[in-house]
C-alpha cells in the first residue's frame, strides 16, 4: 500500500528535478558563454597592449638609434672642429715661421755665391804671391805656419760647399712648409700629388732618420704617371701626413722590442705606390712593415677618438679626419688592409676630376 501510494509521485518529482537541473544547466551555460566572451575580449585587449608595447619598444629602439647616430655625428663634427682649428692655427704658425726664415736664409743663400767667389779669388792671389815670392820675410812665414795656410786653403772650399748644401736644405724645408701650410686653400685645384707626398715626407724627415737606437726607416717611392689630380691640396696633404705618421709610429713600436742589430737585419720600410686606374681614379697606396692592425680593431680605426696609443701620444682623430676628407670631400675611397705582425697598407682612391 505504501508502494502504491508512492508510485505516481516519483516521476513527477523527477520531472521537476529534471526541469530544475535543466534550468541550472542553461544558466551555467549562459554564464560560461558570458565568461568566454569576457575572456576573449580580455585576451584581445591583452594582445593589443602587447602589440602596442612592441610598437613603442621598436619606436624607442629607433629613437635611440637616431640619438646614437646624432651623437656620433656630433662627436665627428666636434673632433673635426678641434682638428680644423688646430690645423689652421698650426698652418698659420707654420706659414709665419716659413716666411720669417725665408728672408734670412735668402740673404745667406744669395751671398754664399759671392763669398765663394771672393774666397777663390783671394786664394788664387795668395798662390800668385807664393809663386813670385817663394821666400817672404820671417813674419809672413811665421803667420803662414800659425794659420796653417795649406789646410785653410783646402778646408775653406769644403766649408763653403757644406754651407751651401745646408742652406739649400733649409730652402727646401721652407718651401715644403709653405706648400704644406696652404691648408686654408679652399679652392679645388689640379695638383701634382707626388709633390704633396714629397713635401710631407720632407716634413717627416726627422722621424725617418737614423737615431742611436734604430737605423733609418727606408722609403720606397714607386710613382706611376699620376698626371694632375683635382683636389683640395692642403687637405690631401693632411691625409698623407696622418697615414705616414701612423706608419712611422707602427714601425717605431715594432722597433721598441728589438736590438739595433735585429732592426738592421729587417729595417722599417714604407712603400708608396701611385697609379691611375681606368684613367679616372688616382690610387695611392702607402704600406708599412709595422705592427699591423688586428681584425677586431680594423673596423674601429676610422671612428673619431679611437686610439691604441698612450695618452698624450695619440688623439685618435687622424684616421677619422682622413676618412672624411677622402670619402666626403673628394668622393673617394679609403681602405685598409692589414696583417697583424706583418704590416698595414692604406689605399687612397680619388677621382681625377671632381
Ligand atoms: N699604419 C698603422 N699600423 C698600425 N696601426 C695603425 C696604423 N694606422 C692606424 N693605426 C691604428 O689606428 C688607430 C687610429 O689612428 P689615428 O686616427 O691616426 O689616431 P692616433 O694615431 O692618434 O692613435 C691608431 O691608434 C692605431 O691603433
Ligand atoms: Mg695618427
Amino acid at each position: 500500500m505504501y508502494d502504491n501510494q508512492d508510485d505516481p509521485i516519483q516521476p513527477k518529482s523527477l520531472e521537476k528535478e529534471n526541469r530544475v537541473l535543466n534550468k541550472k544547466l542553461e544558466r551555467s551555460e549562459a554564464e560560461r558563454r558570458l565568461l568566454e566572451t569576457h575572456i576573449a575580449s580580455k585576451e584581445y585587449l591583452l594582445k593589443k597592449v602587447i602589440c602596442e608595447l612592441q610598437e613603442s619598444r621598436q619606436e624607442l629602439e629607433q629613437r635611440s638609434r637616431e640619438l646614437e647616430n646624432t651623437l656620433h655625428r656630433l662627436h665627428m663634427v666636434q673632433g673635426q672642429m678641434i682638428q680644423n682649428e688646430k690645423m689652421s692655427a698650426l698652418g698659420q704658425m707654420v706659414a709665419g715661421i716659413a716666411h720669417e726664415i725665408n728672408n734670412p736664409v735668402g740673404f745667406i743663400y744669395g751671398n754664399l755665391r759671392h763669398i765663394t767667389e771672393y774666397t777663390h779669388d783671394l786664394l788664387r792671389l795668395i798662390q800668385l804671391y807664393h809663386h813670385y815670392f817663394p821666400n817672404p820675410p820671417a813674419e809672413i812665414q811665421a803667420e803662414r805656419q800659425a794659420i796653417d795656410l795649406e789646410f785653410l786653403e783646402k778646408d775653406a772650399i769644403k766649408v763653403l760647399k757644406s754651407m751651401s748644401i745646408g742652406t739649400e736644405r733649409i730652402r727646401d724645408i721652407v718651401l715644403s712648409l709653405r706648400n704644406f701650410s696652404r691648408l686654408d686653400e679652399s679652392e679645388l685645384k689640379a695638383v701634382d700629388l707626388h709633390e704633396g707626398i714629397d713635401n710631407t715626407l720632407m716634413i717627416l724627415q726627422h722621424r725617418l732618420k737614423a737615431t742611436e737606437k734604430s737605423p733609418e726607416i727606408e722609403v720606397i717611392r714607386d710613382y706611376g704617371d699620376l698626371l694632375l689630380v683635382e683636389c683640395y691640396a692642403g687637405q690631401i696633404n693632411q691625409v698623407f701626413m696622418n697615414i705616414l705618421a701612423n706608419a712611422i709610429e707602427a714601425i717605431e713600436e715594432v722597433n721598441l722590442s728589438k736590438s739595433y742589430q735585429e732592426i738592421q737585419t729587417a729595417p722599417g720600410c714604407i712603400k708608396i705606390s701611385t697609379t691611375v686606374v681606368d684613367s679616372h681614379w688616382a690610387k695611392i697606396a702607402i704600406a708599412d712593415n709595422g705592427t699591423g692592425i688586428s681584425p677586431s680593431i680594423q673596423t674601429q680605426i676610422f671612428n673619431p677618438f679611437f686610439t691604441t696609443k698612450p695618452v698624450g701620444k695619440g688623439t685618435g682623430m687622424g684616421m677619422a679626419i682622413s676618412y672624411q676628407i677622402i670619402t666626403e670631400k673628394h668622393r673617394g675611397k679609403l681602405e685598409v688592409f692589414s696583417t697583424p705582425g706583418a704590416g698595414t697598407e692604406f689605399v687612397v682612391s680619388i677621382p681625377v676630376h671632381q
